[in-house]
């Protein structure tokens, strides 16, 4: 690792607008954007495809090792290439959404993916969002955030993005399973950004990392 470089770890629940967050204090940083569900993401796509039945946690790990994934430096962020293919907005689809939370609850998967993870840290340093990277990937971290919303507002953005997804689902799923589950690190700087908009949420988080010294 190379320890000077730095991490900011935003998590939260599904549709909390995590994404936008953290594409903004990477914009306004400089840090690397890592969006850790994509990994999760491009897995399932890429057993879905392979007609795999991600019940099947077995089939599931040994093809996590049999699939190549290509990590793509696209301006200030990262694009996934699962054997060469772009799965693009494919990784954001109803079936995803519909398997991503049992694939990600494997352990194997877990370990792998997160080890993946933490080699981000030495290329650059890194704004990475997820479900446990204050808690598990970078418990370290002196930067960590958990954005959170109501179920009902979280439910509105997901609509308004589009997208079909089954949140409740999700998160029972992604707050119970054994490995990781979704917490608020004891030393995360929480917000509930319900009745906030996106500029509001930006510059708390901001804020605090002034405050921390991080930035200026
Ligand atoms: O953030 P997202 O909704 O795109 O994440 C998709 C799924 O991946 C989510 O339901 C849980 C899982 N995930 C995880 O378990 N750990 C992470 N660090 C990121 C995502």
């Amino acid at each position: 690792m190379v320890p000077s470089n730095k991490v900011i770890a935003i998590d939260g629940p599904a549709a909390s607008g995590k994404s936008s967050v953290a594409t903004r204090v990477s914009k306004k940083t400089g840090f690397l954007h890592v969006n850790s569900g994509l990994m999760y993401r491009a897995l399932t796509w890429s057993a879905l495809r392979a007609d795999i039945d991600t019940n099947n946690e077995s089939k599931i790990i040994d093809h996590l090792n049999s699939i190549e994934m290509e990590c793509i430096k696209s301006n200030d962020s990262l694009l996934l290439h699962i054997d060469g293919n772009d799965p693009g907005e494919e990784l954001k689809s109803q079936e995803v959404n519909r398997s991503v939370s049992v694939v990600a609850a494997i352990k194997e998967v877990r370990s792998e993916l997160v080890k993946r993870q933490r080699e981000y840290l030495l290329i650059s340093d890194i704004v990475m969002e997820g479900r446990d990277i204050g808690s598990v990937v970078f418990p370290e971290t002196p930067f960590k955030f958990y954005i959170d919303a109501s179920p009902e507002v979280r439910a509105l953005r997901r609509r308004g993005e589009g997208g079909v997804d089954d949140l409740r689902e999700r998160d029972k799923l992604d707050s119970s399973r054994k490995v990781s589950p979704l917490v608020i690190p004891e030393d995360a700087f929480v917000i509930d950004t319900s009745e906030m908009d996106l500029n509001e949420v930006v510059e708390k988080v901001l804020s605090e990392l002034n405050n921390k010294g991080l930035i200026t």
